[in-house]
C-alpha cells in the first residue's frame, strides 16, 4: 500500500472531549495510511475476523456467493435497523411491508423485467470469456487482454427463474424477484386501504433480491443474491420533482450518520441513456472506491410507470382518490433504493486504517461509527485469573443489556486490544487487579488508545457519553449541498 507519512501526535488531553485521564503504556505516536486498502486486504480481514466468508468453502466455494459470519451479521443488522429507524419508525408518512420473494410471474411481465431487464453480453473470441459490453475498457478483454475480438452484443436477461409445484413445464416457471420494489406497487391498494394514508406517503421494505449478474467482481459489491432496502414514496405528480430533491438530500444525510467520510461520497445524476426502463430521472449516491466511483444507492423518479403498468395488466384500478379535490389520480413515485451488502463493504473500506506505532508495530483499526460497529464495547479481564474472571463477568452483566458487547479473555491484553481495534469496537473495558480494591475499571478508546479510570457504578453512563462523542454529526437538510 502507498503510505503517506503522516505522524499523528495524539495529545494526552483532547480539548474536544471529556475522555481525559490516566495514560497507559500503549504508544501514542502513530503514522497513518491515508489511502484506501486494497480489496484483497478487506477480503482477508473479512474472512479472518468473521465478517464475510466465501460460501460453501468446503466444497470449493460458489461463484459470487458469500456467507456472513458473526461480525458481519451484527453490522448488517445495524444497517437494516438504522434504515428502518430513519425511514419508517421516525416518520408518520411511511409504513413497512414484507412481500413474497417468489410471486405471480405476471408481476414481472407488467413491470417490464421479463422483457427489458437485461445487460448487453459479449463473448471474447480468443478466451471465450463472457463480459458485459458496457463494462469493457479500451476494447480489451479483461481476462486475456485480446483487443477488438468480440461477438456482437446480445441482450442477456438477468431474471433468475425456478419451477414451482410438482410439474416442470412452462406454466410452473416463476422468478426470484430482481428488486423488492414491485412488492410495494402490487400492494399499493392494500396498504392504502388498511392504513388510510393520504398522499404523500411511502411504503418501505427490506429483503433479498436476485439477479443473474454477468460480472460479479469486487467481492460483495455485485453478487447474484443480495439484500435491498427500498422505499416507494407516492406523491402528487406536480410535487414529484420537489420530493425527488428532498429524498436526494435526506438519503445523503443518512450515509453521514453511518460515518462514511464525506470526501468519499457524491451525488451523480444519470444521463438519459443510462436510465432504467421505468425511470424518468435517477440520481445515484456514489462512493469513491479504489476502482473508481460506484453506485451505493439509486434515487429514481419512477413517475406513474409501475402503477399504470400493474393497472393495465391486472385490470385493477390503482389510483388514489383525493378527498380534497374529488379526483382520482395516479400518484408519481420517488424511490430511494439501497443495497445492504454494498453498504457493509463500503463501511469496511472507508473505516479501514493502518497505523504504525512508535515502536514500529502495525496497528489495523476499523474506525467504524459506534452505531455500525459489530460491538460497541469489549470487556477484557487483564488475565484469566480466578479472581478477575467472576468480577469481569459481573461487570459484563451490567453492560450487556444496554450495549452490543463482547467478552474476551483469550491471549494477552495487548493482542486483545489489537483484535478489538481490527473489528472496530470503539471502547474496551479492562478489569484489572486494582478493580478488586477500588471498584473501578479502565475504559480504552479505540482511536486514540487513551484510557480513563471510571467507577463501576458509573460505567454505563461513561460508555454512553463516550459513544455519543464518537457518533458522527448528522448535518441538517439545509447544510446538504447536492
Ligand atoms: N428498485 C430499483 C433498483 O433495484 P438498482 O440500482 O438496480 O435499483 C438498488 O438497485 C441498489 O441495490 C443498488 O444501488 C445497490 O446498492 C444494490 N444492488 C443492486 N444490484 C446489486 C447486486 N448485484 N449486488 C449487490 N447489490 C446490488
Amino acid at each position: 500500500m502507498n503510505r503517506s507519512k503522516i505522524v499523528l501526535c495524539i495529545l494526552i488531553f483532547h480539548s474536544k472531549n471529556s475522555f481525559r485521564g490516566q495514560m497507559v503504556s500503549e504508544s501514542q505516536d502513530i503514522e497513518q495510511s491515508e489511502d484506501q486498502p486494497a480489496l484483497e486486504t478487506i477480503v482477508s480481514l473479512a474472512k479472518r475476523r468473521g465478517f464475510v466468508y466465501p460460501s460453501a468453502e468446503i466444497y470449493g466455494g460458489f461463484a459470487a456467493s458469500y456467507d456472513y459470519g458473526p461480525l458481519g451479521v451484527e453490522i448488517k443488522r445495524q444497517i437494516r435497523d438504522l434504515w428502518w429507524q430513519s425511514m419508517v419508525r421516525e416518520r408518520e408518512d411511511i409504513v413497512g411491508i414484507e412481500a413474497a420473494i417468489i410471486t405471480n410471474p405476471r408481476v414481472w411481465e407488467a413491470s417490464g423485467h421479463l422483457d427489458v431487464f437485461s445487460d448487453p453480453l459479449i463473448d471474447c473470441l480468443k478466451c471465450n470469456a463472457r463480459i458485459r459490453a458496457d463494462h469493457l475498457e479500451d476494447n480489451q478483454c479483461p481476462e486475456c487482454g485480446a483487443e477488438d475480438q468480440f461477438t456482437e452484443a446480445r441482450e442477456f436477461n438477468l431474471m433468475l427463474s425456478t419451477q414451482v409445484g410438482p410439474v416442470e413445464d412452462d406454466s410452473a416457471t416463476a422468478y426470484l424477484r430482481p428488486e423488492t420494489a414491485q412488492g410495494m406497487f402490487i400492494n399499493f391498494e392494500n396498504v392504502q386501504t388498511t392504513t388510510r394514508k393520504r398522499l404523500p406517503f411511502g411504503i418501505a421494505q427490506i429483503g433479498k433480491s436476485f439477479r443473474n449478474e454477468i460480472t460479479t467482481k469486487q467481492f460483495i459489491f455485485r453478487t447474484r443474491e443480495f439484500e435491498q432496502m427500498e422505499m416507494e414514496f407516492f406523491c402528487r405528480p406536480e410535487e414529484s420533482l420537489e420530493w425527488h430533491a428532498y429524498w436526494k438530500k435526506e438519503r445523503l444525510r443518512w450515509y453521514y450518520r453511518l460515518g462514511i467520510r464525506s470526501e468519499n461520497l457524491r451525488m451523480r445524476d444519470h444521463d438519459a441513456e443510462e436510465l432504467s426502463h421505468y425511470s424518468s430521472g435517477t440520481s445515484d449516491i456514489e462512493v469513491r472506491y479504489r476502482w473508481g466511483w460506484g453506485e451505493l444507492e439509486g434515487i429514481a423518479h419512477r413517475g406513474d410507470y409501475d402503477l399504470s403498468q400493474h393497472s393495465a395488466h391486472s385490470g385493477k384500478k390503482l389510483t388514489y382518490f383525493d378527498p380534497d379535490t374529488n379526483e382520482h389520480i395516479v400518484p408519481h413515485v420517488i424511490e430511494p433504493a439501497a443495497g445492504v451488502d454494498r453498504i457493509l463493504l463500503t463501511l469496511l473500506i472507508d473505516a479501514y486504517h493502518e497505523e504504525t506505532t512508535a515502536n514500529g508495530e502495525t496497528r489495523t483499526v476499523l474506525k467504524l461509527a459506534p452505531e455500525v460497529a459489530p460491538a460497541e464495547v469489549a470487556i477484557l479481564p487483564l488475565s484469566r485469573n480466578e479472581k478477575l474472571v467472576p468480577t469481569a463477568k459481573k461487570i459484563h452483566d451490567l453492560i450487556r443489556p444496554y450495549f452490543r458487547s463482547q467478552y474476551d479473555d483469550a491471549q494477552s491484553i495487548g493482542r486483545r486490544y489489537r483484535r478489538q481495534d481490527e473489528i472496530g469496537t470503539p471502547l474496551a473495558v479492562t478489569v484489572d487487579f486494582d478493580t478488586l480494591d477500588d471498584d473501578a475499571v479502565t475504559i480504552r478508546d479505540r482511536d486514540t488508545m487513551e484510557q480513563i479510570r471510571v467507577p463501576v457504578n458509573k460505567i454505563n453512563e461513561s460508555i454512553t457519553n463516550r459513544l455519543d462523542e464518537l457518533t458522527p454529526h448528522i448535518p441538517e437538510m439545509d447544510e446538504i449541498n447536492v
